[in-house]
C-alpha cells in the first residue's frame, strides 16, 4: 500500500516501475540498513579493495544465478548495467583477438535504459529519436511480438521467422563484427511480450554458432517478477552476461549488477576491464539486496508470484469484453493490457488512453504509476492477496469504461 499526503491509500498495481517485488516498508531492511551504515556507510571496490557486504552479495548472487554464472560486476542501476555487460563484451572479443567484433544487436521496441550505450541498444523510438544519431554499430531485429508479427505470421505456423531473422542480420553484416546480442526474456516495456519458449532456444543456437555473446537482460524479469529468480529459468537460457537493478535491492537502496560467466572472467584475470563506478558495490545497498533476497526466499515470494499470476492473468482476461482491448498478456506478476482503436483491424490508439485510465484508476486508490499511450502495465507486489488483485481488475474495468464512453 501507498499513501498520498493526505492519509489516502492506493494499492501499488505496478511495484513503482516493477521495483518493489516485496512490497513496502519494510522494517528489517531498513534497520538492517541502519546497522550497515553505522558500521560503513561506503567502501569503494576500486583498485583491489572490497567491502564486506558487497563480498557476501557477490557470493550470494553466484549461488543464485542461472548457468553458474561466476563474476559479478557492481553498478549503481540497470543502464549502467547495460552499459557495462556491453563494455564486458567489447573488452573481452579484443582480448581474445577478434578486434573487428564491435556490434550488438537487440530487438525494436525493446527498452535498455537510457545512457547513451543502452539507450542505443534501445528500440523504443520514442526514447531514441530525440537524441539520434545514436552511437554506431547498434542493430535491431524484429520483436518477437505475437499480437503484431511484423511478418503477418501467427506461432506455431511462423516457425518463429522473427529468430531467424537474427542470422540472416548477422550473415549480411558478417558474422565476425558481432560482439553481442542483448535481449529480455519477457520483453517488458513492449508490454510484457512474452516469447515462446522455442524463440529463445533458437536465439540462443544462433548467437552460439557464430561466437557472439548472450546478454540477458534481467533488470525487470529476475527476482520473481516472472514466476522465477531469473526469467532465464523459464526459457533454459545460458546468458553470458546478465543484468540486474530495480527488484535487486525492493528499491530499499539503488543498485544494479551484471553477473559474468566463467569464460569471460577467466579472461580478466590478468587483464583489467578499465572501467568502474563509484557507487558499485555500495555496501548499504548490497545490506539491501541481500535482505531483499532473503525475503523472497523465507516468503517463497517466487513460487508466489507464479500462482498468482495465473489468478491475475485470468482475471485481467474478463476486460477482453471492452471494445478497446486488443491483447491482454504476461508470465507471473507480469502483466500488460494493449489497448486498439478497432479490434478487428488492431488499428493502434494515437492518443494517451492509457494516461486517462491511469488517472481514473489514481481516483480509485489503483496505483498504476507508468502509463504508456496504448499500454498499461499491471506488475504488483508479490505479496499481493487475491482480494487486492480483485480490486485492481475491478477498477481497471470500471476506468476502462468510463475512458471508451470519453472517447
Ligand atoms: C529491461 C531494462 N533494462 C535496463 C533498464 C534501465 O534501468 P535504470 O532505469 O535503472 O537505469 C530498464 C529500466 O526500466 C529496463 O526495464
Amino acid at each position: 500500500m501507498l499513501y498520498d499526503f493526505k492519509g489516502k491509500e492506493y494499492i501499488d498495481a505496478h511495484s513503482i516501475l516493477w521495483v518493489a517485488n516485496i512490497g513496502h516498508g519494510r522494517k528489517e531492511i531498513a534497520l538492517s540498513c541502519q546497522e550497515q551504515m553505522e558500521k560503513l556507510a561506503y567502501g569503494s571496490l576500486f583498485g583491489g579493495y572490497f567491502n564486506e557486504p558487497a563480498i557476501k552479495l557477490a557470493l550470494k548472487l553466484k549461488e543464485i544465478a542461472p548457468a553458474k554464472l561466476q563474476g559479478v560486476f557492481f553498478t549503481s542501476g540497470g543502464s549502467e548495467a547495460v552499459e557495462s555487460a556491453i563494455k564486458i563484451a567489447r573488452q573481452y572479443h579484443q582480448r581474445k583477438g577478434q578486434l573487428s567484433r564491435v556490434k550488438i544487436i537487440s530487438r525494436r521496441e525493446s527498452y535498455h535504459g537510457v545512457t547513451w550505450g543502452a539507450l542505443s541498444a534501445t528500440g523504443l523510438r520514442i526514447y531514441r529519436t530525440p537524441f539520434e544519431p545514436l552511437v554506431p554499430g547498434f542493430l535491431h531485429i524484429s520483436p518477437p511480438y505475437c499480437y503484431r508479427c511484423d511478418f503477418g505470421k501467427t506461432y506455431p505456423e511462423c516457425k518463429i521467422e522473427c529468430a531467424e531473422t537474427l542470422e540472416q542480420l548477422i550473415r549480411y553484416e558478417g558474422p565476425k563484427t558481432i560482439a553481442a546480442f542483448i535481449g529480455e526474456p519477457v520483453m517488458s516495456a513492449a508490454g510484457a511480450l512474452v516469447a515462446p519458449l522455442e524463440y529463445w532456444n533458437k536465439i540462443q543456437e544462433i548467437c552460439r554458432n557464430y561466437g557472439i555473446l548472450l546478454i540477458i537482460d534481467e533488470v525487470i524479469n529476475a527476482f520473481g517478477r516472472c514466476g522465477y529468480m531469473f526469467a532465464s529459468n523459464h526459457y533454459k537460457i545460458k546468458p553470458d552476461l546478465i543484468t540486474l537493478a530495480k527488484a535487486l535491492t525492493g528499491g530499499y537502496a539503488p543498485m544494479g549488477a551484471v553477473l559474468i560467466n566463467k569464460e569471460i572472467m577467466e579472461c580478466f584475470q590478468d587483464w583489467m576491464f578499465v572501467h568502474g563506478l563509484t557507487f558499485g558495490g555500495h555496501p548499504v545497498s548490497a545490506i539491501a539486496a541481500l535482505k531483499n533476497i532473503e525475503v523472497l526466499e523465507k516468503e517463497k515470494l517466487i513460487s508466489k508470484a507464479k500462482d498468482l499470476g495465473k489468478y491475475l492473468l485470468e482475471g485481467l482476461e474478463n476486460l477482453k469484453k471492452h471494445k478497446i482491448i486488443g491483447d491482454i498478456r504476461g508470465i507471473g506478476m507480469h502483466t500488460a493490457i494493449e489497448y486498439v482503436k478497432d479490434k478487428k483491424t488492431k488499428e493502434k490508439i494515437k492518443t494517451n488512453l492509457a494516461a486517462k485510465i491511469e488517472e481514473s484508476a489514481w481516483k480509485k486508490g489503483i496505483y498504476l504509476c507508468r502509463a504508456s499511450i496504448d499500454k498499461t502495465y499491471i506488475a504488483p507486489p508479490l505479496i499481493i492477496t487475491k482480494e487486492q488483485i480483485n480490486k485492481i481488475i475491478d477498477v481497471l474495468d470500471e476506468s476502462i469504461e468510463k475512458a471508451v464512453k470519453d472517447i
